[in-house]
């Protein structure tokens, strides 16, 4: 089948935009893949999360976890994310659906954050981004702060709880900032 140029341009445009959306990301800890409805709901489960919980999405996409910890368990919840058209995303979902009181997003690099603040931390990354992450939960991490994982595991760490159906994992951190104390 014989395309007309302009067609195939804009094919090729395409593809490449989906190329990039979803896999530029890889190289900073993760592609692009949305938590399905039911994992976000085991995960704020897991997490226990609470109107008094400050909740991080490690990669927060465009938001499958941030609105619905927002929105359902009135949480305060900080969107970080690398991907600037899904920090576009998360910004208009967040000026259009709110709660702006309640959601921060932030565009920048989750290995610069400080997780200190943190109550929850949700993450659905690739392994390596979490063997990276775990020496920082570790450091900063508070006395009974949960982490909860989709898909892969904090290495080295047991979970407290592992949902196999939803590939889940909850860890309640026991140590206290810059005093680490592996759980499990
Ligand atoms: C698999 S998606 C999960 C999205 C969302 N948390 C969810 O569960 O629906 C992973 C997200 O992490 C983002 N990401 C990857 N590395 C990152 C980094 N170093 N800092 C911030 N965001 C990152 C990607 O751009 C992508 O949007």
């Amino acid at each position: 089948m014989d395309l007309p140029p302009l067609a195939a341009v804009l094919l090729l445009l395409a593809i490449a935009f989906v190329l990039y959306f979803v896999f530029a990301t890889f190289v900073f800890g993760a592609g692009y893949q949305p938590a399905p409805r039911r994992v976000v709901e085991r995960m704020l489960e897991g997490g226990a999360v609470g109107p008094s919980d400050r909740v991080y999405d490690l990669g927060a996409g465009t938001g499958a976890i941030v609105f619905r910890a927002a929105r359902e368990r009135k949480a305060t919840v900080v969107a970080v994310e690398v991907e600037p058209i899904r920090v576009a995303i998360l910004r208009l979902r967040r000026a259009f659906g709110g709660p702006r009181e309640r959601v921060e997003v932030r565009w920048g690099n989750m290995f610069d954050l400080d997780f200190r603040p943190a109550t929850v931390v949700m993450a659905f990354l690739w392994p390596g981004a979490m063997a990276r992450l775990r020496p920082m939960f570790e450091s900063q991490l508070s006395h009974g702060a949960r982490v909860v994982s989709h898909w892969h595991p904090v290495p080295g760490w047991t979970p407290d709880e592992f949902d196999a159906e939803t590939r889940v994992y909850v860890y309640r951190w026991q140590g206290s900032p810059s005093a680490p104390t592996a759980p499990g």
